[in-house]
């Protein structure tokens, strides 16, 4: 019988001591450390047997990677062209944000070829109803539920899978660690494991791994640089739409950015999304703008609502959806010492349509355009869109990608676009039918609206 023995981790980083301390000296986190039971069984290493050779790096053959086409055009280009073979891909997100079923998906969607769904969390039954559900048929799609490493490999030379599909990585164990599913020596023993199973068999694993609200739980950032990908998928649950991010990518970049839609059956990919975020555009009203986007290489085009109103009770309300709050008060602050607003006393609530978290900075002068509008209660002509950066001294900063803007907005039959004045000095537009309207501060922005 092996010595049993402790070791203590933190909880954020992964860093290991041999005794508790209370902050952390890697990452400076304070009471992060956890006391994990590790049991490192010695029959299981091997001794003095080297496999591996060092090869002169002229000497490696550099075929362009193979990549399996997953017959879906958005998580293609996430992954920066398809899934490279032997190569393990992480999707992150919230409980309930709709992970297991862009997997299964994925597995349903490729007939020609052998997939292995591995599931911790539902049983089979539950994952055909799944199935039945998406409404697609793959023969070749096979469910297993099991939650031991050694039993899964066993099973993945068995069946010779042609993608392993593994629902989480929370729920996996091996019997080498004595810990519990989902401690942070587990998942990382365990993601070793299936690292060295794909880089020797050269079977791409996605993988599924949990992130919780206070983000409490350890794992997914332990695992963040064990694995070649981490795809965060994330959205409103209220609203139908989901991001499918590239947040670390070593087969393509990480600026790339899928977008989905939550049907009755299953995950609807958004090929043309401005059109569906612009559906309603006869209904004008005072408050409503629209910023001219890019996430990472897409433009995006996006309607942003503002409400502003008298504080009925003393301290006024801010209340934003989409947008950092924080920014939303540095703008308000903005409005009010540069352009004179006496936005103070009012209660100002913003909405991004659609429920999607941008991070595009460019948006700032969209939601400002808005405030005003709400404030003053006059209407934004509806063929006009804004992109551009609000600073602290109520200049109008230039934005990335504005060619991108200008020809999306031009496609969805806008007629004028508010740009940064420096902006577009060093860019050549040509052959454009849209009117460019330059501005370099607040003052000139609300020249504009009026
Ligand atoms: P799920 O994939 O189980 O989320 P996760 O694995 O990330 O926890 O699905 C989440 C939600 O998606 C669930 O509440 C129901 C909804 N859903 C649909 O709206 N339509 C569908 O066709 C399916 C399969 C699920
Ligand atoms: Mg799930």
């Amino acid at each position: 019988m092996a010595k049993s023995k402790t070791i203590f981790y933190c909880n954020n980083c992964g860093h290991q001591s041999g005794k508790w301390i209370g902050k952390c000296p890697a990452c400076n986190e304070w009471n992060t450390f956890v006391e994990e039971v590790i049991l490192k069984d010695k029959t299981l290493v091997k001794k003095g047997a080297v496999k591996s050779v060092p090869t002169a790096i002229n000497d490696i053959k550099s075929d362009r990677e193979e990549r399996i086409n997953t017959n879906s055009i958005e998580l293609n280009r996430v992954l920066g062209g398809g899934l490279v073979l032997g190569s393990i891909v992480l999707f992150g997100g919230e409980p309930g944000i709709g992970k297991s079923t862009l997997l299964l998906q994925v597995a349903l969607n490729l007939p020609d070829k052998k997939i292995l769904y591995i599931s911790g969390e539902e049983s089979q039954q539950q994952i055909r109803i799944r199935a039945n559900r998406i409404g697609i048929n793959n023969d070749e799609c096979y469910l297993l539920n099991e939650t031991s490493t050694e039993v899964v490999f066993k099973h993945c030379d068995d069946v010779a899978p042609d993608i392993i599909i593994i629902d989480s990585i929370q729920t996996l164990h091996t019997d080498i660690i004595d810990s519990s599913p989902g401690s942070i020596s587990q998942i990382r023993e365990t993601t070793s494991q299936l690292l060295q199973y794909a880089k020797t068999t050269n079977i791409p694993v996605l993988l599924i791994g949990h992130i919780t609200k206070d983000g409490n739980l350890a794992g997914p950032k332990v695992l963040e640089h064990m694995v070649d990908t981490v795809l965060q998928f994330e959205g409103d649950r209220h609203y139908g739409f989901r991001i499918l991010r590239s947040v670390k990518n070593r087969f393509g970049s990480t600026s790339e950015l899928g977008i989905y839609e939550m049907v009755s059956n299953g995950l609807r990919e958004v090929i043309n999304p401005s059109e569906i975020l612009l559906s309603n555009r006869e209904n004008r009203a005072s408050g409503v703008t629209i910023a001219a986007m890019v996430e990472g290489q897409r433009p995006l085009l996006i309607e942003t609502q503002a409400l502003t109103g008298t504080a009925a009770y003393g301290t006024p309300q801010r209340s934003s959806t989409g947008f950092d709050l924080r920014r939303l008060n540095m703008l308000l602050a903005v409005l009010e010492k540069r352009a004179g607003y006496r936005l103070s006393s009012k209660d100002v609530f913003l909405n991004i349509a659609g429920g999607i978290k941008v991070d595009d900075p460019a948006i700032d002068m969209a939601v400002a355009a808005a405030i005003i509008s709400s404030f003053e209660d006059v209407e934004i002509a509806p063929n006009i869109c804004f992109a551009g950066e609000i600073g602290l001294s109520g200049e109008i900063r230039t934005v990335s990608h504005v060619e991108n803007r200008i020809s999306e907005a031009e496609k969805l039959g806008f007629k004028r676009i508010v740009l940064s004045s420096y902006g577009i000095k060093n860019i050549t537009i040509k052959n454009t039918s849209l009117d460019i309207i330059p501005v370099s501060n607040i003052s000139e922005l609300i020249d504009v609206l009026y």
